[in-house]
């Protein structure tokens, strides 16, 4: 077989193969391959008119496809079935071919293969991709980690295929080395999630404080959307709620079972903030809900507990309420993002990737599941200045919010007064006043520590760690 094709996918579920799609009808000869190779035969007669496929059965004949320096893209599941296929290949590969994992992979997975496959010469691409089956179909948001040398053999091919935002500019960069552009799709993930809830709690007031149907919340995140809080998931929201199941006429999220799911990548994200010591409440929140939401026993054992029940709204009271919503979804979301960026901040320093954050709102912009109008302002307030120290410093998303929060904190007391749960609007709302507090009651908590585990103390007038002989004479030494 000749070496004709610039690329290869290997492992073609439906995510594989729309991204061999989608490289081959932006004219690139794409190399195809999977475990089974009926799958692969099924792919090219169906869709062989769309471009030039190559299909491969055999790993030998899928390598000895491709262009040299090779490129070849796994779309296997994460964890072991990716190491598995990376064992199977890199052996008939050769110094200088880039290995891509467009998976959802962990990011300390691709620090590992990155290391193992460099010392034999291989590139080896961690890929985050965004934007579902439709997105790699059709242009997806694309986050590279790697080499930068692997970024110029494979680049400028993300750049034909990848999501264009308004502005024309394709929805990928090069993110970093190694893991950098897992760890940006891992923190993606955990927004995507913050996001979700977020829209969630909205829903929950509008549905029981201000009393709407599914139908007019449907109506009412339809104008939102032409709003600041322009976005695909604000938008698909609407569609979800207008949606009536067929069989019962109610409306389709009245007859769906309410225990979110997960695969776990928000999970990660949390756990990943915990040991860069990153406070992102409202994402943990997110992951939290999920998980409260999936416990059945435990829920249907409490639901006898007391409290009150929210008495709906009539009228312009009820969408003077709504308008309050808006404002705090939006001041949520903007803690959302100021969390998750500062997180990605965290992590470049640790790993020593030297992430442009600007240049990630940008590749946000188009093709992944959190797109949003509102990034091209994250991106502007980076890009005039790359050492914000987060996002609320940025004078203008520090407006916003500030006008918002008299309406957030009424919609979180209304949610409080009505024992309607708000985990992710509340944890955000207390996230902000931590910031902006003169004085956190951390002082009482160093006290604490230094009372029963002698953990010391630093002072607001002298520099040095102190200790208070506690069960002594309670005098002041230097630790
Ligand atoms: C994307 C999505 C996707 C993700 C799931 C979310 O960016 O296209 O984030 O990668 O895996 O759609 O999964 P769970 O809600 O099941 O965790």
């Amino acid at each position: 077989m000749s070496s004709t094709a610039q690329i290869g996918v290997t492992g073609l579920a439906v995510m594989g193969s729309n991204l061999a799609r989608n490289f081959a009808r932006n004219g690139f000869t794409v190399a195809v391959h999977n475990r089974t190779a009926a799958k692969t035969r099924a792919l090219v007669e169906e869709f062989g008119h769309e471009g030039d496929f190559v299909a491969a059965e055999s790993a030998k004949e899928f390598v000895d496809a491709l262009e040299r320096p090779r490129r070849l893209i796994v779309m296997v599941k994460a964890g072991e079935p990716t190491d598995a296929v990376i064992r199977e290949f890199a052996p008939l590969l050769e110094p200088g071919d880039v290995v891509i994992d467009g998976g959802n992979a962990h990011f300390e997975d691709t620090r590992r293969r990155e290391r193992e496959l460099r010392e034999r010469g291989i590139h080896f691409v961690g890929v985050g991709i965004s934007g579902g089956e439709e997105g790699a179909l059709l242009g997806p948001s694309i986050m590279p980690g790697g080499s930068p040398e692997s970024y110029d053999a494979l680049g400028p091919m993300l750049e034909r295929i990848a999501a264009k935002a308004a502005d024309g500019t394709p929805c990928t960069s090069h993110v970093g080395p190694d893991g950098a552009g897992h760890f940006v799709k891992m923190v993606h993930n955990g927004i995507e999630y913050a996001d979700m809830q977020l829209i969630a709690e909205a829903y929950h007031l509008l549905r029981e404080v201000a009393g709407y149907s599914p139908a007019r919340i449907a109506e009412t995140f339809r104008e939102w959307n032409r709003g600041r809080l322009d976005s695909y998931l604000i938008e698909i929201t609407a569609e979800v709620l207008a949606h009536v199941d067929a069989a019962t006429g109610k409306p389709f999220v009245d007859v769906v079972a309410d225990a979110a799911e997960q695969k776990g990548t928000g999970r990660w994200t949390v756990q990943t903030a915990m040991d860069l010591g990153v406070p992102v409440s409202g994402i943990a929140e997110a992951v939290f809900a999920r998980a409260v939401s999936g416990h059945a026993g435990l829920r249907a054992a409490s639901r006898g507990l007391a409290g009150p029940s929210a008495q709906p709204l009539e009228g312009g009271a009820a969408d003077a309420f709504a308008a309050k919503v808006e404002q705090a979804l939006y001041a949520s979301k903007i803690v959302s993002y100021t969390q998750g960026f500062h997180q990605i901040r965290a992590g470049s320093e640790e790993y020593g990737w030297g992430i442009d954050l600007g240049a990630v709102a940008s590749l946000w912009r188009g093709g992944c599941i959190i797109r949003a109008a509102f990034l091209d302002r994250i991106r502007a307030a980076y890009d005039a200045r790359p050492d914000l120290p987060g996002l609320l410093a940025d004078a203008g998303f520090a407006q916003e919010i500030g006008a918002a929060q008299d309406d957030w904190r009424a919609v979180v007391a209304a949610a409080v007064a009505g024992g309607i749960p708000v985990p992710a609007f509340a944890a955000s709302l207390a996230y902000y006043d931590a910031l902006r507090a003169e004085r956190l009651p951390a002082a009482l908590t160093q006290g604490q520590r230094d009372f029963f585990g002698a953990h010391t103390y630093r002072r607001t007038d002298r520099e040095g760690s102190f200790h208070t002989l506690w069960s002594g004479d309670r005098t002041e030494t230097t630790a």
